[in-house]
């Protein structure tokens, strides 16, 4: 077990990872000061893997101090804040409540928007149960709702006072939610981090087994960048814009297809061919670097296809994406393995080629797994 800090523009929080990490969760959430109570936000599903093991690792609960919510993709939107907040109301969540977000990405992006919103703001706990939500959406403070239009539309910057991040709670994971990770695990070795990446191309075996060793080290490597790169630039006027490499494209294939067909980091694995495809198109990336890229994200299984899908409405799509601003998307292009550039604008026609193009590029390119 292991902890590191991260510091926000309101205070800073420790993220306290790694086996026997929840141990932790009892003494950490009783140091919070003028606690009048605890109330954990979960959907029925986590609750069935987790709850007991995490209701251990818990102060005393009150009856009626866990909140449920439906935790599908489609269903990460305002109705669920406004379900959350009512509810927490009823069994008399005061100002001085703490909210323990306890799940994957979606309970903590929703949970952490509504403890931002509750009374203007109440304390948040991040207990994830998903290597997604350990490795990257509980830190950093982004919490937030989908709109039709777009993901993550409605939101705020809203940091946690506590992480606590336990790889023991994955072991009733599904291995397609498991798998959807992993591509966010690559985006941290293409945007920074060689090592981990080389690790994964030596690796993919053993890490698709979910071998602990391999998983405590890539879960240690990603919350020490995420750690790093939100403290550096917690609201994203710079740096903390490379997370985003393959979310531009990302973001708009799940809300192109109501967010039922693309897993989360399924949509990035595609976003960061795409934008591969696109830096090779542009001369920004030699073959070699770009053929490591697509065969990384291709050796960890197969990405549901891009068929039917509607090529200029995914432009639409993009234009609406926060990351794009007046003037057009910006593109999270890689360099090489390790390195990537932000900002970039692209020709509309060789970006539309890039997405056209993307399952030939990985027949093409990232097929030798
Ligand atoms: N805020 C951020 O910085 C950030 C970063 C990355 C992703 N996200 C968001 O996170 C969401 C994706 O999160 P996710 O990949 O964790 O998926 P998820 O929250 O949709 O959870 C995946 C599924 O696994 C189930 N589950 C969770 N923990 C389990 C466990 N231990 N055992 C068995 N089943 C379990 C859930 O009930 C759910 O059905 C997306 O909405 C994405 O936009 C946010
Ligand atoms: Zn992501």
């Amino acid at each position: 077990m292991e902890s590191i800090t991260v510091r926000s523009s309101a205070s800073r929080y420790l993220v306290v990872f790694g086996r026997g990490a929840l141990a932790r969760l009892r003494p950490m959430l009783r140091r919070l000061p003028d606690c009048t109570g605890f109330f954990i936000i979960t959907s029925r599903r986590v609750w069935s893997k987790c709850g007991a093991r995490i209701t251990r690792a818990m102060p005393k609960l009150h009856a009626g101090h866990i909140v449920f919510m439906d935790d599908a993709e489609r269903a990460k939107n305002l109705d669920a804040v406004e379900g959350i907040c009512r509810d927490l109301l009823r069994a008399g969540a005061d100002r001085g409540s703490v909210i323990v977000a306890a799940g994957g990405g979606v309970v903590g992006d929703v949970a952490g928007y509504a403890a931002a919103s509750y009374l203007r703001g109440v304390r948040l706990a991040h207990v994830p149960t998903t290597l997604m939500a350990q490795i990257d959406s509980s830190i950093g403070g982004k919490t937030g709702v989908n709109l039709p239009e777009g993901k993550n539309l409605i939101g705020a910057f809203y940091s946690p006072n506590l992480v606590v991040a336990d790889p023991e709670l994955l072991r009733t994971l599904p291995q397609r939610q498991y798998r959807s990770a992993l591509y966010e695990v690559i985006k941290y070795g293409v945007i920074g981090d060689i090592d981990l990446f080389e690790f994964l191309e030596n690796n993919m075996k053993l890490v698709l087994s979910r071998d602990a060793k391999a998983v405590d080290w890539i879960m240690r490597r990603c919350v020490s960048a995420k750690a790093r790169i939100v403290t550096k630039d917690e609201k994203e006027s710079g740096l903390r814009q490379i997370l985003n490499f393959g979310h531009t494209l990302g973001h708009a294939l799940e809300a192109e297809t109501k967010y039922r067909r693309f897993l989360h980091g399924e949509a990035v694995g595609w976003g960061m061919i795409a934008a591969t495809s696109a830096a090779m198109a542009a001369g920004r990336i030699n073959l070699h670097q770009s053929m490591r890229i697509a065969d990384l994200i291709t050796s960890v299984g197969p990405l549901p296809s891009l068929d039917g899908i509607n090529v200029a409405r995914l432009m639409q799509m993009m234009q609406n994406d926060k990351k794009a601003r007046a003037g057009g998307i910006r593109w999270v292009l890689p360099r090489r393995v390790g390195e990537v550039e932000f900002a970039v604008k692209l020709n509309a026609n060789l970006a539309l080629a890039a997405i056209f193009k993307a399952p030939a590029f990985v027949v093409e390119h990232g097929a030798t797994n």
